[in-house]
């Protein structure tokens, strides 16, 4: 089976076998038949390069349905299944006024998968509105609660990467929403100005979610036109140290003061300032408008993409002294 059409890169690596999952029932019955065989798990296949076949049972979660958990005057926890698409949720959100994650609007990918590097986007992460979600242990087959505590959440990072990597299928996620008087986040410089552009006074969530789209549509390549997975690496976090030694070479570095003694810097413009923004090698390369994004614009293979994120992480840690990891998960 051919995984291209299933992976937000637009990869055409095989797989030995594949199997849709479309009920939790249907998924402990072939974790458990199928013990002894090697299984890859994919959701939404937006956070993925795949550099190589799988040899392996691919099981694709498809499990869906949404539905609301418990509800009072002010909040609702929705509890959303796995395979449920992350921005079509967040339109069904927006349409009954649920608030909380207007800001995380077109973020390619599935509910599943959201948890497990604490998606995030314009000031919000998953974290801030995460309640609980439910997981199958691969191994004993035993349904698992895990609370916002349990799930260690940090930037683009969760116990699901770390601890329990693999270990865990994660088939739904709750999350707790407001019903009114949402808490609104317009820290980011540029939703207040596309909110200003659209002429909107008092924003409403759909008006956030509006901005953020437009904003997202003019950086970020659409995954159905030119494949591409986001963000390819996290924004480095330095001392402020190191800043300041990097500030006596680049005056003008952007950064973001995490606490005392951090900052985060934009990867997207160490990438750029190296030279790499725009760049086209063949059928892959880096996004023209946003060197955080590495591109296939056709029939590259990871194996391309994956050495030249490895060039690109050599060239910053020799030109800046520091080290960018990846963001996506390399197969
Ligand atoms: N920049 C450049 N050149 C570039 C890109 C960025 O100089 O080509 C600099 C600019 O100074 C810009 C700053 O980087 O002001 C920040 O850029 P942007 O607002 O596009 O955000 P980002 O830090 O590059 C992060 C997330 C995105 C998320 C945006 C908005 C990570 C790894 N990425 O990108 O998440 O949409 O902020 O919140 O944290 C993703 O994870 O896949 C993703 C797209």
């Amino acid at each position: 089976v051919s995984l291209k059409s299933y992976n937000t890169f637009g990869i055409d690596a095989k797989a030995n076998r594949y199997i849709n999952i479309k009920s939790i029932e249907d998924l402990k019955n072939v974790l458990k038949t199928e013990a002894s065989y090697p299984l890859f798990v994919l959701g939404g296949g937006s956070n993925m390069l795949l550099t190589q076949d799988i040899k392996a049972l691919v099981i694709h979660l498809n499990l869906k349905g949404i539905s609301i958990v418990r509800e009072d005057k002010d909040h609702v926890v929705l509890e959303a299944m796995a395979g449920e698409n992350w921005h079509e949720f967040v339109l069904y959100c927006i349409n009954n006024n649920y608030g909380g994650i207007e800001n995380m609007s077109l973020i390619p990918g599935n509910i599943g998968t959201a948890p497990i590097q604490n998606i995030g986007a314009y000031g919000v992460e998953l974290k801030d509105v995460f309640h609980s979600c439910k997981a199958i242990n691969i191994t004993t087959q035993e349904e698992v609660h895990f609370t916002k505590e349990d799930c260690k959440f940090d930037y683009r990072e969760s116990v699901f990467k770390q601890n329990l990597r693999g270990k865990y299928i994660i088939t739904s996620v709750c999350l707790k929403l407001t019903k009114h008087n949402h808490k609104l986040s317009l820290d980011y410089g540029a939703i207040k100005d596309e909110l200003e552009k659209l002429k909107v006074v008092n924003p409403t969530i759909k008006d956030i979610s509006n901005a953020v789209i437009s904003i997202r549509q003019s950086k970020l390549p659409d995954p159905a036109k030119i494949g591409n997975s986001g963000s390819f690496f996290k924004n480095p976090v330095i001392s402020v140290s190191e800043f300041k030694k990097l500030q006596m070479d680049f005056p003008n570095a952007p950064h973001y003061v995490i606490s005392e003694s951090q900052v985060k810097v934009p990867a997207g413009w160490l990438i750029e300032t190296a030279g790499f923004k725009g760049k086209r090698f063949g059928d892959y390369g880096v996004h023209n408008k946003q060197a955080l994004v590495l591109v296939n614009y056709g029939n590259a293979l990871g194996k391309d993409i994956y050495n030249l994120a490895q060039l690109i992480q050599q060239t910053i840690l020799r030109i800046f002294n520091i080290k960018i990891e990846t963001e996506v998960n390399i197969i």
